[in-house]
């Protein structure tokens, strides 16, 4: 399993030193949550402050977007090379352009869904993506408590990219700790994102490890 801990949960007083601390203890990617006060109710970092965490990072950026007006906010970030680049389907409008021209400047699409959205809006888009970012909680904050419906999503999203793109990764976003992670891994997820969990353990490598 890999895990992207998310730094929503980190001390922006000490972002630098944060990012570093995650990726020295294992993490594989660093998990970007950009909100925008519209599509979620919460409003976070823009590129001046996700730069200064990619100069810390030592491991590649996972961003997900949860804003109005993707396009946007997609040709503000992509200066700064994420590995990963995940929109909202419920955001957009014209998916298959926006994951278009995100591959177009070099970034790896995904796409993200949330608790309600059934994974067959994207039933055609999965050949053209390299990740599913599933919510496991409302978007917007961290420390919120697991959605547990997200399990059958992964199992049923498993099934449809075994048939139109095999290779493309699940990620899972939200409410994930030490409880939940083997019934994650069962379910089939490849990637998971966790703040709450790795920022708010005593010993964050133990909290790392017990997920990978
Ligand atoms: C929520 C964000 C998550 C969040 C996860 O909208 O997308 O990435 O930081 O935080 P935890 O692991 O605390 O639920
Ligand atoms: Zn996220």
């Amino acid at each position: 399993m890999l895990v992207a801990p998310s730094i929503l949960s980190a001390d922006f007083g000490a972002l630098a030193e944060e990012v570093k601390s995650v990726c020295a203890l294992g993490a594989d990617y660093v998990h970007i949550d950009v909100m925008d006060g519209h599509f979620v109710p919460n409003l976070t970092i823009g590129p001046a402050v996700v730069a200064a965490a990619a100069k810390a990072a030592d491991k590649p950026l996972d961003i997900h977007l949860m804003v109005e007006n993707n396009p946007f906010f997609v040709e503000l970030f992509a200066p700064l090379k994420p590995e990963f680049l995940s929109f909202h389907i419920e955001e957009e409008k014209h998916p298959h352009r926006l994951i278009t021209r995100i591959r177009d400047l070099g970034i790896r699409p995904a796409i993200a869904l949330n608790p309600h959205t059934n994974e067959s809006e994207i039933e055609y888009l999965l050949g053209d993506l390299d990740m599913v970012l599933l919510m496991s909680v409302n978007p917007g904050f961290g420390g919120q408590r697991f959605i547990l419906s997200a399990l059958e999503k992964i199992r049923r999203l498993k099934y449809l990219i075994a048939k139109r793109n095999p290779k493309c990764l699940i990620e899972v976003d939200g409410g994930i700790c030490a409880d939940n992670i083997a019934a994650l891994k069962e379910a089939g997820a490849d990637i998971v994102v966790a703040g709450a969990y790795i920022f708010g353990a005593a010993d964050r490598k133990a909290a790392i490890d017990s997920l990978a």
